[in-house]
């Protein structure tokens, strides 16, 4: 299929208004770099951090983070070049269709659930750890079968409530409207920036700098592999181009809006990063909750029930922005026929993609309620490092095949970035258990039998 009629068929689609089908433009510059930092702070940083620092990295958690930040960078100036080329909803699933044709593209989509719907999935078990754990602070405790999927704890699990009611509410929420989706994720995303800024400000002023002296314990290898797990902190920048459609101006916004928010949040984690195992050592950090632990070690404990306040709103947001991005790339999906109409259909009143945002609301509900939380985030990771990959590898299929179309971002150094970044990316894949490549391989085949079971027959372009 000839490129260029793909790049204008998806362009009249994105255009499409009279078909009722077609999505609201409401989102500029501010709120996709704020859709994006709600996508990227949240259990990473709130979570992981502490794990990292005591079971890999030590204090060089800090190059960890650099590490896959610059990673993700790679990446996003190739997912920058293609929104600014592709502006349409539906995120490296639309780059791979109009670069690399339908089957890559669906492969790609596919490989997204593993990003967008599990990562959901998993945020939302952290979401009800911490918040079970703030209400045990105010002295509610809520029954463990009822805060535990069976699957996690058969002796005393059964689902994890707290975890299915989040997704639920905020499924009802993205239903309702992006504007007030949006309005909610940037009220979220203020909270937990602001909790992040106070920890840094408090915090520096702890710091004893014989906790950075053992810096890295675990030497280079440690601080690879640590880069591999902490690389979960930075998914979801790239939710900024499932919102292409609903941007007033996608061509110059998203690029902005997935490069800035990046920028922002990778600057963050480091000196998170720096003052955590600056105030305390890395040894204690084994924890689910290392920010507040740390406060509390250096006596600020008034400042801890405000942590964990703030990583819940930090997690809401990463699970708000991903259901969204999900239900987009499914919108795409289905518009491009390779998926049943009604995750197309668009609400008259709300202007939302409703059929598709319940149907993906109410299966990651069912995941985060009966699954284990390792199980799904081992998968999130070689997901969007796969879909990463693809994405660089279609900048790069793009510039030599078509160099004349326009591009109002332009990756610099090409093939160098997408090069380092498919290497980058397959690099930190490769690091990943041999179990986790078995899933994702079982996932893809389970793709190709939905492709070939009804895709193919209904495709738009055949
Ligand atoms: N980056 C997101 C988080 O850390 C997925 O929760």
């Amino acid at each position: 299929m000839n490129i260029p009629q793909q790049l204008l068929q998806r362009k009249s689609i994105a255009a499409l208004s009279s078909d009722g089908n077609s999505l609201k433009k409401t989102l500029d510059a501010k709120d996709l770099t704020v859709l994006g930092v709600g996508a990227i702070i949240g259990a990473g940083i709130f979570v992981l951090t502490g794990i990292v620092a005591a079971k890999f990295a030590g204090p060089a958690i800090i190059v960890s983070f650099m590490l896959a930040g610059i990673a993700c960078a790679l990446a996003a100036l190739c997912y920058s070049e293609l929104a600014s080329m592709i502006p349409v909803s539906g995120s490296a699933y639309s780059y791979a269709y109009a670069t690399m044709g339908e089957l890559m593209a669906w492969i790609i989509g596919w490989d997204l659930v593993l990003e967008y719907a599990l990562a959901s999935s998993t945020v939302a078990i952290g979401w009800a750890g911490y918040l079970t754990s703030f209400l045990s602070t105010l002295g509610v405790n809520l029954p463990t079968y009822l805060t535990t999927a069976y699957l996690a704890d058969p002796g005393q699990g059964l689902v994890n409530l707290p975890a299915m009611i989040i997704i639920l509410l905020l499924t009802g929420l993205l239903i309702i409207g992006i504007r007030q989706s949006a309005q909610f994720n940037f009220v979220m995303v203020v909270t937990k920036l602001a909790v992040i800024i106070v920890f840094i400000f408090a915090g520096s002023g702890h710091i004893q700098t014989e906790n950075w002296a053992n810096f890295a314990p675990f030497g280079v290898n440690g601080i690879v592999t640590g880069a591999g797990v902490i690389f979960f902190a930075y998914i979801g920048f790239d939710a900024v181009s499932t919102a292409a459609q609903e941007a007033i101006n996608p061509e110059k916004d998203v690029p902005f809006g997935i490069i800035v928010s990046l920028v922002a949040c990778t600057a963050l984690y480091i000196l998170v990063a720096a003052v955590l195992t600056g105030i305390i050592s890395y040894t204690e950090l084994n924890v689910p909750a290392p920010i507040a632990l740390a406060v509390d070690h250096i006596g600020m404990t008034w400042l801890s029930p405000l942590i964990k306040l703030g990583a819940i709103a930090g997690l809401t947001s990463v699970m708000l922005v991903l259901l969204m991005g999900q239900s987009r790339i499914f919108y795409s999906m289905s518009r491009d026929k390779l998926l049943p109409p009604l995750f197309a259909k668009v609400h008259p009143l709300f202007q939302t993609p409703h059929q598709s945002t319940l149907l993906v609301g109410i299966a990651v509900a069912l995941l985060a309620g009966f699954m284990p939380i390792e199980k799904l985030g081992e998968l999130v990771s070689i997901g969007t490092l796969f879909a990463f990959a693809l994405v660089c590898g279609g900048v790069w299929i793009l510039r030599i095949s078509h160099p004349e179309l326009p591009r109002h971002f332009k990756c610099p150094y090409v093939p160098y970035v997408p090069l380092a970044g498919i290497l980058v990316c397959l690099g930190l894949m490769a690091g990943l258990p041999a179990d986790t490549w078995v899933r994702l391989f079982v996932w893809l085949l389970l793709g190709f039998g939905i492709y070939f079971g009804y895709g193919v027959k209904h495709s738009a372009l055949r």
